[in-house]
């Protein structure tokens, strides 16, 4: 009886304590409940308390329908999104989860899941110099009414970046707030960051706009930091550190602690960014993985946030070189992948042979550099079963006795980049060695920042030697020489070793990344607080490398273009940026990757971003709503749901929806996922003449052998009557053409200007 009794008990209650208890699935969870565009009529009032209580209280029926009322305490909300787009957050359980996602209200419900900030993470960071900003020549452009609004670990407000001398009055249309925290107060905002806010998490560790991580200020002044002389890393790097766009404001959302940021956290940070009225919303951040569209909360805040007019720019990761890599793929996203600068640091390893070595570093020099003996982490493991882990220097597998006093080698092999930080630390730590000697697996490391400890990176070739030298002697010793910085380094910009590649895994019919900036070692301001050298005083600059640092230069660049083309649309401005990026370097040859071959349209996108080029892009191919919509019903979206998150209940899907169809959507590059040899594919584009009303076009193809690409038509004349034109580009793979991804451009060309758009075809 008592049996029975239990069972009915289960099947009839299936939230009850009973069976609830003893599933992993039944403990409540943090998710997202995503519900769509707000409704246009109730947007005019977005600051009407009634409105926004009846939203609320509208999430708090809903969830009452499905949480059972013993645990009525979890009838409540964590975030509400209402202005940008409709949802909220809450605690669920797994069925709860899946019972909400069955609402015809609601779009998707998915888990608050953890995102990280890319940025390479070692002791300390990497960063460059503003020198390549000043070469700009922004002087002259300087408008200061331009918002942008940065995601990240909040700001440290003292930094001299962001010294509002010279700049005017807060532009009035601004609605946002200065929250106050336990150490953040309201006169900490001025007119230079105008907004400052944060978002709680659970452990309650986010309780102030302040920055205690260093990257949010990283970011925010590599996009609008004010010019500050004389910045350097204790030396290092120095010269004048200044955003990309000096004069704009700046609105910090602090989104992540120093663990990560959440997803939930990320959409309330977009929803209250779009109603503030930021222009620019700049994201270092992303995951590994990717998610469907509708359950990524960047890709959702984007939208809304794009089809309120602002610009988002995301990072493309550090998960490189390898293919597949690339996060923030939407195409209303600009993903950012990173190059490196023309400075580059660098510091000798001599042999005890005589031998001297270049590798990448940064590190300060406090006294002599002293000769050591030399051991492979190989020779240091306990025992032969840990000897592999020991050669790559993993924690926990190098006898601390055998490393004392000496300079140790470490050869990696595969790990990316993100992931090498925690390998160092234990070493110097526990093990006290005086040095440490990592070998990559390529050539093209990039330095990391390690204060006054003297750790380099040397490419494969120059690790072999160290290798074969310590082979060669019985009491093999080194030298690691002091870093030395290199200026006008060549080749520059190259695409940086650990930037993410395309394609992208959702859709490979939408190139991504983008664009590439400057993410190499790249100088801005830091939290003084942190300690970055040990015996040194604390600095407010300092260098880091990432994605990260790539996608402020472009959020700076495109509140730059912004602020002078005040009427163009976001798409407007991406297609501008995108179609005059340079694809030379400055030794006038075709961009590289770091392994010297050229780079192509998976790893640099359009190529390097040139903002002041930007500004007369000739022609650009708008992207509107009606082809976000298109995507997502290729995409394979339902019609209903498309409807929901666009607020148009006209809206239809093509009849014929496809995914090899995203291909067509007027993007400003082209990407064709599967081409069949000797079949031909043919692709619509339009562009809008944002030039002189009167001018003639011609395009001008360049692809590699046996892939014919025709324009057609391949002469274009705008008059005065004309300002948009259609073209079409037909593919055809002959049996000379190579399998797989083959890349080219088509320039369309008038007197002055060069619009170049860059194009991916798989091929049978
Ligand atoms: C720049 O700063 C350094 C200290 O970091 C100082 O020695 C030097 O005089 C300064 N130079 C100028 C031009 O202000
Ligand atoms: C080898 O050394 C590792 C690391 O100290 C240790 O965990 C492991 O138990 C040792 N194995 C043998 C077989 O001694
Ligand atoms: C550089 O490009 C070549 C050719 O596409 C490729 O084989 C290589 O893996 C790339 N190297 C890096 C580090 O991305
Ligand atoms: C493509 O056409 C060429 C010439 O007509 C022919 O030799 C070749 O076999 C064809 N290839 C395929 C895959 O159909």
């Amino acid at each position: 009886m008592s049996i029975l009794l239990l069972l009915f008990l289960c099947l009839s209650l299936p939230y009850a304590l009973i069976c609830g208890l003893s599933s992993p699935n039944q403990i409540p969870k943090h998710y997202v409940i995503y519900m769509g565009a707000t409704n246009p009529s109730s947007n005019e009032i977005n600051g009407d308390i009634a409105q926004a209580a009846a939203a609320e209280l509208a999430h708090l029926q809903l969830l009452s329908t499905i949480i059972p009322s013993q645990e009525s305490e979890r009838i409540s909300i964590i975030h509400n999104y209402k202005h940008a787009f409709r949802g909220f957050s809450a605690m669920l359980t797994e069925d709860e989860a899946h019972l909400l996602s069955d609402h015809s209200d609601v779009i998707s419900v998915f888990p608050d899941t953890m995102l990280q900030l890319h940025t390479t993470r070692s002791w300390d960071f990497i960063e460059g110099k503003a020198g390549r900003l000043s070469r700009w020549g922004l002087e002259k452009h300087v408008t200061s009414d331009i918002i942008i609004g940065i995601l990240d670990t909040g700001i440290w407000p003292e930094s001299p970046s962001f010294n509002d001398e010279g700049i005017g009055p807060i532009p009035s249309r601004w609605k946002g707030v200065c929250l106050e925290g336990s150490d953040f107060k309201k006169s900490n905002c001025n007119r230079k960051l105008i907004g400052a806010r944060y978002y709680a998490n659970e452990e309650k560790t986010l309780d102030s706009p302040r920055d205690s991580e260093g990257h949010g200020t990283h970011v925010a002044s590599t996009a609008a930091g004010a010019p500050v002389t004389n910045a350097s890393y204790f030396g290092l790097a120095r010269g004048t550190a200044r955003g990309g766009a000096p004069s704009a404001r700046i609105a910090s959302y602090k989104v992540c602690s120093s663990e990560g940021c959440y997803g939930a956290a990320i959409l309330q940070g977009i929803d209250d960014a779009v109603n503030d009225g930021v222009d620019v919303i700049s994201i270092s951040i992303g995951s590994g993985t990717s998610s469907e569209f509708f359950e990524d909360p960047i890709a959702i805040g984007a939208f809304h946030a794009d089809q309120n007019g602002v610009v988002v720019v995301c990072s493309a990761g550090n998960y490189g070189p390898e293919p597949f890599t690339v996060g923030n793929t939407a195409p209303w996203i600009f993903t950012v992948a990173a190059s490196s600068l023309d400075r580059d640091f660098q510091s000798t390893v001599l042999l005890g042979n005589g031998r001297g070595l270049k590798g990448s570093a940064i590190f300060l020099k406090l006294s002599r550099s002293a000769i050591h003996p030399l051991v492979f982490g190989k020779d240091a493991a306990p025992n032969s079963s840990v000897a592999l882990e020991a050669s790559k220097c993993y924690p926990g597998s190098l006898d601390p006795k055998k490393l004392a006093g000496k300079i140790v080698v470490c050869a990696d092999d595969e790990e990316p980049l993100s992931l090498r930080g925690w390998k160092r630390q234990p070493l110097v730590e526990e093990a006290k060695v005086k040095g440490v000697i990592f070998i990559e697996k390529e050539e093209g490391v990039v330095p990391s920042v390690t204060g006054i400890f003297p750790y380099v990176e040397v490419g494969k070739i120059a690790g072999s030697q160290i290798l074969n030298y310590i082979k060669s002697t019985k009491k093999p010793t080194a030298t690691i020489l002091p870093t030395v910085e290199i200026s006008r380094h060549k080749p520059a910009p190259i695409v940086a070793y650990f930037s993410s590649r395309g394609p992208g895994e959702l859709t490979e019919n939408i190139l991504k990344p983008d664009i590439m900036a400057p993410g190499v070692n790249i100088l801005a301001a830091m939290v003084p607080k942190i300690k970055e050298a040990v015996g040194k005083k604390l600095s407010k600059f300092s260098m880091r490398s990432g994605t990260s640092m790539s996608c402020p230069h472009v959020s700076g660049a495109a509140a730059f273009v912004k602020s002078v083309r005040r009427r163009w649309t976001s798409s407007m401005i991406k297609s501008a940026l995108m179609t005059t990026a340079k694809t030379y370097d400055n030794r006038r040859k075709v961009l590289t990757n770091s392994s010297s071959h050229i780079a192509n349209p998976h790893e640099a996108g359009s190529g390097e971003m040139n903002p002041i080029k930007a500004l007369n892009p000739g022609l650009v191919f708008e992207t509107t709503t009606q082809d976000y919509l298109q995507f997502l019903c290729y995409y394979g979206y339902s019609q209903k749901d498309i409807r929901s998150v666009a607020s148009n209940t006209k809206f239809k899907c093509p009849e014929h929806s496809n995914k090899e169809l995203i291909s067509n959507i007027n993007y400003p590059s082209i990407s064709i996922s599967k081409l069949r040899r000797n079949q031909s594919k043919v692709i619509q584009r339009t562009v809008t003449n944002v030039g002189p009303s009167n001018s003639a076009y011609i395009a001008k193809v360049q692809s590699p052998k046996g892939l014919v690409v025709k324009v057609i038509p391949d002469k274009i004349v705008f008059t005065k009557g004309l300002k948009r034109a259609p073209f079409e580009v037909s593919f055809f793979g002959n049996k000379e053409a190579a399998s797989g991804y083959n890349y080219g451009s088509i320039t369309w060309f008038d007197d002055r200007r060069s619009v170049r758009v860059v194009f991916t075809v798989n091929l049978d």
